[in-house]
């Protein structure tokens, strides 16, 4: 009955250093709109209390500009969903504060989104050509702040069986990319450079760690020392070999998540497989992905680009299965830094 009618939901993410805002109807983007903060890229990284700054400028801008494009009115609103967690709590707090004083405006119901699910269940967005993951399906959850193998049992029972011991994979690509002197973020940079270069001119060590778990640090540190000696013996090494070095590191890193990935359909049996996150935009990490498909009979599931780094229509699909769902947010619930995958 509910999904006939249309049913328009307001998505905001604020968790991290993007102020996004998406407006959904009947898992439909009406509109996704992302104001990223230029000024961390100076600092190298994110600076929490500069990104808090940047959304509390943004966040009305960003909602008004994205319900604008939906072309409808706020009165026509069914819902605000926001993300709740994970992310930095100054960040989250702008969105938070914001959701719950304009669902008080509008007398309309609030849902609080889990940020990884967000990732996760981006792949439910209604979209053309793009084929929805069947339960139960394996998702490598790859961003800034997390590295996962997550198994997906249903819209909201998600289990990790495989994350990072320390690094995620995405300050794997950032960190590298400091090293070489390319500014924040450089897992595009990196990715753009490894398209020119040779992936096997250099070699790294990969890890060695248990189960299902990735860790990136001492690979980290494994280039940090490469380039220290190489820089001695030649100071424009970095300059003259940049693309192969790109290509190098990027190689590493998908091997890492790949061997794992290949222990977890071993392990589970399970062959639908999905990526989600910022670092599911790199172009190899989808080459290797969909040559699985031929290679080991999977079927894959790769987000559109714009749903891969933090956005607001992921925020948005969530929220309107859970408008479906009915889970409102009926008690005062504030933001918080830390929440598992698993966790509403
Ligand atoms: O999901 P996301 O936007 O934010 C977090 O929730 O962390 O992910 C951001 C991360 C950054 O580390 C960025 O360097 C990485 O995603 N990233 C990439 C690419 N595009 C974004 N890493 C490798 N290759 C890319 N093409
Ligand atoms: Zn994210």
């Amino acid at each position: 009955m509910i999904k006939n009618k249309p049913i328009y939901i307001l998505g905001i993410e604020s968790s991290c250093d993007d102020t996004s805002a998406a407006v959904i109807c009947n898992g439909k983007i009406l509109s996704n709109v992302v104001a990223n903060q230029e000024i961390h890229a100076k600092y190298g990284g994110v600076v929490p209390e500069l990104a808090s700054r940047a959304h509390q400028q943004n966040i009305v801008p960003v909602i008004q500009q994205a319900i604008q494009q939906a072309n409808i009115d706020k009165k026509d609103l069914n819902a605000i969903a926001f993300t709740r967690g994970p992310g930095l709590m100054g960040s989250l707090l702008v969105g938070t504060s914001f959701a719950k004083s304009l669902s008080l405006a509008l007398n309309i119901p609030l849902i609080a989104v889990n940020h990884m699910q967000g990732h996760v269940l981006a792949h439910f967005i209604e979209e053309e050509n793009q084929q929805k993951p069947p339960f139960p399906f394996l998702c490598l959850t790859i961003s800034g702040g997390h590295t996962q193998i997550v198994k997906i049992n249903n819209y909201f029972e998600m289990e990790v069986i495989g994350e990072t011991i320390d690094d995620a994979v995405g300050e794997a690509f950032d960190k590298s990319a400091k090293i070489l002197g390319l500014p924040y973020p450089g897992g595009p940079l990196i990715d753009k450079y490894a398209k020119l270069g040779n992936s096997k001119a250099f070699k790294f060590t990969k890890p060695k760690v248990d189960e299902l778990n990735f860790s990136f640090s001492g690979l980290k540190t494994g280039i940090l020392y490469f380039i220290q000696k190489k820089t001695k013996e030649n100071p424009t090494f970095i300059d003259e070999n940049l693309n192969d070095i790109c290509a190098s590191i990027q190689h590493t890193i998908v091997e890492i998540l790949f061997d794992k990935l290949k222990n977890a359909v071993k392990q589970t049996g399970i062959k639908h497989i999905a990526i989600a996150g910022g670092v599911s935009a790199n172009s190899e990490i989808r080459k290797v992905l969909k040559a699985t498909e031929n290679k080991f009979g999977w079927t894959t599931y790769i987000p559109k680009f714009e749903y891969t780094t933090d956005n607001a229509a992921m925020i948005a699909i969530v929220g309107y299965l859970k408008y479906l769902d009915g889970s409102f947010l009926e008690e005062p619930t504030s933001a918080t830094a830390r929440l598992k995958v698993s966790e509403a």
